[in-house]
């Protein structure tokens, strides 16, 4: 039987077979109105994350920032009010990257948001894989918001443990041990913002382009609804559900119902924020007639501890 990256590789051929001209063709952004300021007080840092990783990173890049002595808001995106953009005059947005791209949750929230014309706007992803066509997701993130006049000073991308449950969890650092994030990790978001930073105060400008990736042509498969009809079970086990309402919350589109051991598999995004966050085990889900187990189960599984900034000892 073919596992999913199996499924996803074949997957990808096809994929990228269709979209190779789309991908070749895909436009760079070079013209961006004049940047409000070239010394920003007030930062904004939004923030979408399922297992932590990504808000890992908004956090560091928070108290690197408050360092500098500036005033930073660090929100989940899904509880801001878009309004308050506006206010900021530097913007940073992080995600993971779902599906080889942003998460469609988030990009639907961003192109909602009002106009931000000529703020200094940066975006970082965390990614699982090596090949995971993170700079794009990056550079997905910045295109929408450079429609919506911000003018782009940072993009990176940050590797860390994958939270994408296989009935194996098999990964290249995972097998040989050598988890990450590691503190080269976090000397890369350190990096990061102060190279952001250092453009701002220059009046200086990113390019943002996407890059030909065999990855790319997966964007427009639809890999959610694929994984979706192998997803042969979704539901929770009574028995084992304490009621903590983790995966209520963690569900961004509100489509799994814990008390009625119910999952609206039409508004479900396979995102696997239930399973992966359920701390009694209790989402069942099944791929092909295999057993998914979450990410907060692997790592107990495996006795891993994800390492954490030194900065955090220190920061508020
Ligand atoms: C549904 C899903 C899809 C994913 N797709 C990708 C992917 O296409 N490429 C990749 O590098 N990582 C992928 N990952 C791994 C995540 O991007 C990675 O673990 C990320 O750091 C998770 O961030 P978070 O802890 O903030 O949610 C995926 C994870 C999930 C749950
Ligand atoms: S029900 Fe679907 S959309 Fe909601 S958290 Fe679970 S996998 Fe994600
Ligand atoms: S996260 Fe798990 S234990 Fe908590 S309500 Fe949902 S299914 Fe039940």
């Amino acid at each position: 039987m073919d596992t999913r990256r199996d499924f996803i590789k074949k997957s990808a051929l096809i994929g990228a077979a269709l979209c190779l001209p789309a991908s070749l063709t895909r436009e760079s952004f070079a013209y961006y109105p004049d940047l409000k300021t070239r010394s920003p007080k007030k930062v904004l840092i939004l923030w979408y994350s399922q297992t932590g990783q990504t808000y890992r990173y908004a956090r560091l890049i928070g108290c690197i920032l408050k360092d500098k002595n500036l005033e930073v808001d660090i929100r989940e995106f899904q509880e801001t009010d878009k309004k308050i953009l506006t206010d900021y005059d530097f913007i940073i947005v992080g995600t993971p990257v779902f599906y080889y791209d942003t998460p469609s949750n988030v990009i639907d929230w961003l192109e909602k948001i009002p106009s931000i014309k000529g703020t200094p706007v940066a975006a970082f992803v965390s990614f699982g894989g090596p090949e995971g066509n993170q700079h794009n997701a990056s550079c997905h993130i910045l295109k929408v918001l450079i429609k919506k006049g911000g003018v782009p000073v940072g993009r990176d991308a940050f590797r860390n443990i994958p939270s994408y449950p296989t009935p194996k969890w098999d990964s290249d650092n995972q097998k040989s041990g050598e988890h990450l994030p590691n503190a080269d990790t976090f000397d890369q978001v350190c990096r990061f913002t102060a190279n952001s930073i250092e453009k701002i105060s220059r009046g200086e400008t990113i390019s943002v382009s996407y890059e030909f990736a065999l990855r790319e042509g997966l964007r427009i498969l639809p890999l959610v609804w694929l994984n979706k009809k192998a997803i042969n079970k979704h539901t929770v086990d009574a028995s084992k559900c304490i009621g903590c309402r983790t995966c209520i919350r963690k569900c961004p589109t509100k489509a799994i119902n814990p008390f009625k051991q119910t999952v609206d598999r039409d508004k479900c995004l396979a995102c696997f924020g239930c399973l992966n966050n359920c701390p009694a085990d209790a989402v069942v889900m099944e791929y092909r007639g295999e057993r998914l187990y979450g990410f907060r189960e692997y790592l107990r599984r495996n006795n891993i501890t994800i390492m954490e900034p030194e900065e955090f000892k220190t920061c508020s």
